[in-house]
């Protein structure tokens, strides 16, 4: 659309961020003019949401619907099924309990590169326990091709029994596993300042992308806004995520029977709304380094929220799950058997037991993944106790 062409290319004022190479800054450019001409279109004002769907997910342009290259050292950020195998080994555990109570088969939201999906057949196949399917739902093509790529050249036999999905079954009976997905589904921002309650949202100034804040009408965003922030007349902006309530409801509703797991960073809602944290959690993620700037370079970014884990279990208990457990990772892999499974390596192989055990150590530290990182875990028809929580401190919703 000719109004955004040349349209002025967001930078940064982190300087430490380092610069794309020129064909990554020419298809940024292509992405932000694509974000202006959708600003423009609809009335020179987007909500925050819309620009992230449209900086992540735009068909050939966003950063998950494009080439960028994402996971790993080489890409933007890491993620447990990446930083270590013991990640996948524990879920298996858990997935196998499941898959023995429900008889039923595995679906897999977000698998990015595909290894967890990778991991999880490995260990369920070797225990002669592999679902007869494992579905896997993926908006973005690109991801589903490379998953598709990667399980094919792993399991060219097994490679019929991966199916992948357009939209959530119907039904769904077995296990499934969410991980950090829903810290990249679009969120609202709402922003109160004295007693007003507005929706923060995007428009195009002479420098860019810039903020702009519209008062809300009356509806679900401003209910859960005025709800959920503390009290006070001071400003205050965080992040409320309808679309991943949406989705996590979606998911219960679906389900027959059988238990969800949902892991991603966050919090129980008196955490998240906290008095301190004024001004949420919006977190881009570029080269592994992060910072709050979403305008930069859209399209070469990862651009996430943390979750408001109160408002996922609520959303899953109103579409008649029951709550299973809510603990940090570091508790439910302890809970799964992480010490048996670490030390059941080698001992004499030094050098894979070091790699090893410092893959572990992010997974479940303090300081990396351990806490910040929660595990929620909603089911139907199940009344065992749950490996993963059974042994697991309980944090307070
Ligand atoms: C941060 S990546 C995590 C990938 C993987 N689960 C992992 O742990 O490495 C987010 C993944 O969720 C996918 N995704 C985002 N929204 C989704 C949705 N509504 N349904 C299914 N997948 C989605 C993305 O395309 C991507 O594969």
């Amino acid at each position: 659309m000719s109004v955004a062409q040349g349209f002025a290319m967001p930078t940064s004022t982190d300087t430490s961020l380092p610069p794309p190479p020129p064909e990554g800054a020419a298809h940024s450019q292509k992405v932000a003019e694509h974000i202006a001409a959708a600003i423009v279109a609809e009335g020179d004002w987007i909500p925050f949401s819309r620009y992230m769907e449209l900086a992540l997910y735009a068909p050939g342009l966003g950063y998950y619907a494009a080439g960028a290259r994402k996971f790993g050292q080489a890409g933007d950020f890491v993620t447990s099924p990446e930083i270590s195998p013991m990640f996948a080994k524990c879920l298996a555990l858990q997935a196998r309990q499941v898959l023995e109570l429900t008889s039923g088969n595995i679906l897999e939201l977000g698998p990015g590169s595909g290894v967890l999906a990778g991991d999880l057949w490995e260990e369920l196949k070797g225990e002669g326990v592999a679902p007869e399917r494992y579905f896997l739902l993926e908006v973005s093509p690109e991801l589903r091709e490379r998953q598709r790529k990667l399980l094919a050249y792993r399991f060219p036999q097994d490679i019929g029994r991966f199916v992948w999905l357009d939209r959530l079954p119907e039904k769904i009976r077995g296990f499934v596993i969410a991980n950090e997905v829903l810290d990249v589904v679009p969120c609202a921002l709402a922003y109160r300042t004295g007693t007003e309650i507005f929706e923060r949202g995007v428009i195009l100034s002479d420098a860019g992308f810039a903020w702009d804040d519209q008062r809300l009408p009356d509806g679900d965003l401003k209910r859960r806004a005025a709800a959920a922030f503390p009290p006070g007349d001071y400003d205050y902006v965080s992040e409320i995520n309808l679309a991943a309530e949406g989705l996590v409801r979606t998911v219960c509703a679906s389900l027959e029977a059988g238990l969800a797991l949902f892991i991603d960073y966050g919090f129980p809602e008196r955490e998240y709304y906290h008095p301190q944290r004024s001004t949420g959690t919006l977190r881009c993620h570029y080269r592994h380094r992060f910072h709050g700037d979403p305008f930069f370079m859209p399209g070469l970014q990862d651009i996430t929220a943390h979750i408001d884990f109160t408002a996922m279990a609520r959303a899953a208990e109103s579409a008649g799950a029951e709550l299973h457990g809510f603990t940090t990772q570091a508790y439910f892999l302890i809970s799964c058997g992480l010490a048996v499974l670490v030390s059941a390596g080698d001992p004499t192989a030094t050098l894979s037991r070091l790699k090893a055990t410092s893959g572990v150590h992010r997974l479940i530290g303090p300081h990396e993944m351990g806490e910040l990182f929660k595990v929620l875990g909603v089911g139907k028809g199940i009344d065992v106790p749950l490996l993963g929580f059974q042994s697991a401190r309980h944090l307070q919703l």
